[in-house]
C-alpha cells in the first residue's frame, strides 16, 4: 500500500493509498488543507473510503467532520472518541478494508483514552502515543502516563523490530523510525521501568498549549465556540462525577435527579439508547434550554453523554448558570452499557 505524507509541518496527515483500485484513507487531516486532500485525491484518481482520527486533538483543530461533510466518506475513531461526528467507532485489533489492504487497531491509549496507533503493512501509524524519539505528553484530556508506557511497551514494542514508525507529530525534522530503533534508543522508554516513566511524564512541567480549550472543546463536541460559552479547565475540573452504579442507586431511590442527554438525537435514539427518563437537550442548545430544568434545583440533574466528555462541559456549563447540584455520568453510556444497565432504544417504542 503507498503512503504520502501530506504536510510538511509539524503536524502530520498521511494518504494510504490502495493500489489497483484507488481506494484510499487520510489519517489526521488538518483543516487549513482539505482543498489541498480532496486535489490530491483528484489527482492520484483515489476514492477517499475513510477518513481516521487517531485520537482527539487537543492542540488543533481536526479536519475530519468537515472533510467528511465534503466528501461523504466516514470518519472513524475509537469506541471511546467522545465526539458526534464519528460514524464507525472501532476496538482493539479491528481490521478496516481500504479496497483490498487491511489497516489493524491498535487501541494505545495514554496520550488520550481515545488514541489509536493503525497497522498498514511494513508500517505503523502511531498518532501522539509514540514519537520518533519521544512519546506525546499524557498531561491533558484524559491522558495517563502509566496507560502509555503500557501501550508502547505491551503493544507497540512488540511489533518486529523493522515495522516503520510514523507518528502524527514531529517537531524536530524526523521523518521516519523503526519499532527497533524506538526501543534501543528512544529516551524516554530505553532503559525505563514504568514508574521511572510515569515520574518523568508528571515533571515534564510543560504550559498547556495556547488555546487548548478552544481546540480540543469543539473536537469533541462538534460544537463551535461561537455557538456556547465553554467552560474553563478548572471548572471543568471541579464537575462531580457519579459511576454507572452509584447514577442507578440515585435513580431508584426516593427523590431520583432530573437526567439530560446532552447528545446529538441520532446518538440518543442511536445503538447504544438512552437511559429510561432522561431528557435529550443536545449540548448547543442547553445554554437557552435551562428553563426546562426548573425541578432540577430541588432533585438535582446528572448531565449524560457517550463517553461523560461533553457532558462534563454540560455539567460545568450549569453550575455557572447557578445550579448547585449537578453531576456528570462518568464513562458516559458506554461505561453504563458495560455494566450492563439497561437502556430504552427507539425500537422498543
Ligand atoms: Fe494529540
Amino acid at each position: 500500500m503507498p503512503f504520502r505524507a501530506l504536510n510538511h509541518a509539524s503536524c502530520k496527515t498521511y494518504l494510504a493509498d490502495a493500489e489497483g483500485d484507488h481506494a484510499a484513507a487520510l489519517i489526521d487531516p488538518m483543516p487549513d488543507h482539505l482543498d489541498r486532500y480532496i486535489a490530491m485525491l483528484a489527482y492520484f484518481g483515489c476514492r477517499l473510503e475513510m477518513i481516521i482520527d487517531t485520537h482527539t486533538h487537543a492542540d488543533h483543530r481536526s479536519g475530519a467532520n468537515e472533510l467528511a461533510e465534503l466528501t461523504g466518506a466516514p470518519v472513524v475513531m475509537h469506541r471511546l472518541a467522545p465526539a458526534p461526528h464519528v460514524s464507525i467507532h472501532v476496538e482493539d485489533g479491528q481490521p478496516l478494508k481500504v479496497g483490498d489492504e487491511e489497516i489493524r487497531v491498535l487501541h494505545t491509549p495514554g496520550h488520550t483514552p481515545d488514541s489509536i496507533s493503525l497497522l498498514a503493512g511494513d508500517r505503523v501509524f502511531t498518532g501522539d502515543v509514540l514519537f520518533i524519539h519521544g512519546t506525546g505528553r499524557a498531561d491533558f484530556a484524559g491522558g495517563d502516563a502509566g496507560s502509555q508506557y503500557d501501550s508502547i511497551t505491551r503493544k507497540l514494542f512488540t511489533l518486529p523490530d523493522e515495522i516503520l514508525v510514523f507518528p502524527a507529530h514531529d517537531y524536530r525534522g524526523h521523518t521516519q523510525s523503526t519499532i527497533g530503533d524506538e526501543k534501543r534508543s528512544n529516551p524516554r522508554l530505553a532503559g525505563k521501568t514504568r514508574d521511572d516513566y510515569v515520574n518523568l511524564m508528571n515533571n515534564l512541567g510543560l504550559p498547556l498549549p495556547d488555546g487548548i480549550q478552544e481546540s480540543l472543546q469543539p473536537n469533541q463536541s462538534d460544537v463551535e465556540a461561537g455557538a456556547l460559552k465553554f467552560p474553563t479547565l478548572s471548572q471543568l475540573n471541579e464537575v462531580r462525577q457519579l459511576t454507572a452504579a452509584e447514577l442507578r442507586d440515585r435513580i431508584a431511590s426516593s427523590n431520583p435527579p432530573v437526567l439530560i442527554d446532552v447528545r446529538e438525537e441520532r446518538e440518543y435514539r442511536g445503538e447504544l439508547g438512552h437511559i429510561a427518563g432522561a431528557r435529550l437537550i443536545p449540548l448547543k442548545e442547553l445554554p437557552e434550554r435551562t428553563a426546562e430544568l426548573a425541578e432540577a434545583k430541588s432533585r438535582g440533574v446528572v448531565a449524560i453523554c457517550r463517553v461523560g466528555v461533553r457532558s462534563a462541559t454540560a455539567a460545568a456549563i450549569l453550575t455557572g448558570l447557578g445550579f448547585e447540584r449537578v453531576w456528570n455520568l462518568k464513562g458516559g453510556m458506554i461505561e453504563w452499557k458495560d455494566a450492563q444497565l439497561s437502556v430504552e432504544r427507539d425500537s422498543d417504542h
